[in-house]
């Protein structure tokens, strides 16, 4: 983990849920985010990630506590974000970090398939992001939403199609609500990483001509540790980016921008 940048009680009173929090970008967005004095509340749908989360933020010193959340049920999304301001009186941060993908032939993706990625992409987004907006709005004090988006939402992504829509649809949503809450004290951004050395993203990866055909896009050649996307995740959502609302924030080495060049 890159040491933090901003000093240690930046969100210090605040509370930040985090879906998707107990692995990955998530989970490292959650670890900062605790760092610097967050109550941080994750949510995800497997316990077992969770607990373990929990206890290394805990055994840091931070404030956590998890709440299993499949993001695409409304019920299970206004139950999460009604327990963190029951448990702690507050909902200044979102963090929408849940998501899944897989690569398949888009003639060969069944509905169901196209259901679960963009059911937990872009439904469990605005879910997440209507329910935990409600409470900011309610609360006066404004807030913070941001959402892992990925470059394929522009450029498309051949064998990836439902997550392509599904990121493409949150870019629109982020860059609707920052405008349309701004007056609500609402900034909404996202994050937009490139390759990143998680879990869930290794199996892609899992192959080593795979991962050498894929450090070959990427101009710095190689993948991003999560704590490189936590970093920008972190600035977005402190003081220090209180004029920065509607953005894209793209980290992945030069990734995107090299896919139109040949060398
Ligand atoms: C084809 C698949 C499939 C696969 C699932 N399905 N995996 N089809 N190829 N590899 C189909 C199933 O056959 C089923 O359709 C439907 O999808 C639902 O599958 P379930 O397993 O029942 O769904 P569920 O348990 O809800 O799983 C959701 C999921 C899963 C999205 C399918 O992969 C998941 O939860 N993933 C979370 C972790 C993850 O994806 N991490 C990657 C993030 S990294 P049928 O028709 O059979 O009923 C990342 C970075 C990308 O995204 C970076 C790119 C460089």
């Amino acid at each position: 983990m890159h040491k933090p940048m901003l000093p240690n009680d930046t969100f210090r009173g605040q509370t930040a849920v985090i879906t998707g929090g107990g692995t990955g970008i998530g989970f490292a967005i959650a670890k900062y985010l605790a760092n610097l004095g967050a109550r941080v509340v994750l949510a995800s749908r497997k316990a077992e990630h969770l607990d373990k989360a929990v206890a290394e933020i805990q055994d840091a010193g931070g404030e956590a506590f998890a709440v299993p959340t499949d993001v695409r049920d409304p019920e299970q999304v206004d139950r999460l974000m009604n327990t963190a301001v029951e448990k702690t009186g507050r909902l200044d941060i979102l963090v929408n970090s849940a998501a899944g993908n897989f690569i398949v032939d888009s003639e060969k993706l069944s509905v169901n398939g196209w259901n679960a990625v963009v059911g937990s992409v872009l439904n469990g987004t605005f879910y997440c992001t209507r329910a935990a907006g409600l409470k900011m709005i309610e609360s006066k004090n404004g807030g913070r939403i941001l959402s892992i988006v990925a470059s394929y939402a522009w450029t498309g992504g051949p064998r990836t199609v439902h997550s392509v829509a599904a990121k493409a649809g949150v870019v629109a949503m982020t860059r609707t609500l920052a405008v349309e809450w701004a007056h609500y004290g609402i900034r909404v951004n996202a994050v937009c990483p490139g390759p990143t050395d998680t879990e869930g993203a290794r199996p892609l990866w899992a192959d080593p001509a795979d991962e050498e055909r894929l450090k070959a896009k990427i101009p710095v050649g190689r993948f991003a540790d999560p704590s490189e996307i936590a970093n920008a995740a972190t600035y977005l959502l402190s003081p220090y980016a209180d004029f920065v609302n509607g953005e894209v924030f793209v980290i992945d080495g030069g990734e995107w921008l090299g896919k139109g060049l040949t060398s």
